[in-house]
């Protein structure tokens, strides 16, 4: 018999065959709305494997009324959204999809990073309200990124990618991670250093970490009073990362300078969020990845995962191994 695999979103139709040509597939098939939890509680009952997005909250409330399911396929890197040590203890199999996404992910880093510290979007606002009169000596002045220190907060792949990056504008690039890549800092020029240090030295830092509950608000008061005045915050990994209501006070009273965020505590951000109130923000709806391209491979990706599971073998990005 055909496993039953249930897929919580419409995804590539070329990737839904393949699973269907193994599987027995059903699909919440609404385009932007995500599958309402009674129905994914439902579908669950009996399904062998999940293939779902970080949008759905995998937790052992659902896990509890699965007693069939042998894979969970995140298509995302992060899984934050998945109760993994539930998962474990019941023998299920959590994959995600590593790789794919990193230079596109590290590209959207580097363009909010650009975007704030040159106020493209707040420029190009001013221009399209008929406010511009004429070039001014001091008008819309940003931060210089070419020669400036960037300080990267988790140095996974996409966190190495964006030091690539970094190198061609000449900046000098400081990292903390929960250890050393001594290989990278050797290839990439790059200086390990303490939090302190670098929240201190950097005109930019760009949070690349997992959200774990060792990183859930890793940046907040404390952390951002210790930031320049002219220095940027780039959230491009997940909102729980940051204390927003922290944020918010640090950008309005210009303690930092600015702050470029695809991610959000809650998502989608309400929008009577005060960070909408302010200009020195540049706001994204999670779009790291992207990239036609991009997230086709990791449609791809999630499928090959989700399929080698429930053949019984070990999928390439088994996290919870
Ligand atoms: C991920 O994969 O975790 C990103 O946030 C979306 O691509």
């Amino acid at each position: 018999m055909k496993p039953k695999v249930y897929i919580t979103r419409k995804i590539p139709k070329e990737v839904a065959e393949q699973i269907a040509e193994v599987c027995y597939v059903r699909m919440w098939e609404e385009e932007d709305i995500p599958v309402p939890r009674p129905v994914l509680q439902k579908e669950l009952a009996d399904s062998d494997g999940l293939y779902c997005l970080l949008t759905e909250n995998i937790d052992s409330d659902l896990l509890d009324n699965a007693p069939r399911l042998r894979v969970i396929s995140n298509m995302a890197v992060g899984y934050n959204n998945i109760d993994i040590e539930t998962a474990s203890e019941r023998g299920i199999m959590v994959t995600n999809t590593p790789s794919v996404l990193t230079q596109t992910t590290a590209d959207l880093t580097f363009a909010l990073l650009m975007a704030t510290s040159r106020r493209i979007v707040e420029s190009s606002d001013f221009l399209r309200r008929g406010e511009w009169k004429t070039w001014s000596p001091m008008l819309l002045t940003g931060q210089d990124v070419y020669g400036s220190t960037l300080g990267i907060i988790g140095l996974g792949q996409i966190g190495e990618s964006v030091a690539q990056r970094a190198k061609g504008f000449d900046m000098r690039v400081l990292y903390y991670n929960r250890s050393r890549k001594l290989e990278a800092e050797k290839q990439l020029g790059i200086q390990y250093t303490d939090m302190e240090t670098l929240l201190k030295e950097s005109d930019f830092i760009c949070i690349l970490t997992p959200l774990t509950p060792e990183t859930r608000h890793l940046i907040g008061r404390k952390e951002l009073s210790l930031m320049k005045n002219t220095s940027v915050l780039i959230n491009t990994a997940r909102g729980g990362i940051v204390d927003e209501e922290a944020l918010y006070d640090a950008l309005k009273e210009k303690e930092i300078w600015a702050a470029g965020l695809d991610v959000f505590e809650q998502e989608p951000v309400s929008m009577d969020h005060p960070l909408f109130t302010l200009s020195n923000v540049v706001t994204l709806p999670h779009i790291g990845s992207a990239s036609f391209h991009t997230r086709m491979q990791m449609a791809r990706l999630a499928a090959e995962n989700l399929l080698t599971a429930l053949l019984g073998d070990i999928p390439k990005n088994l996290v919870n191994a």
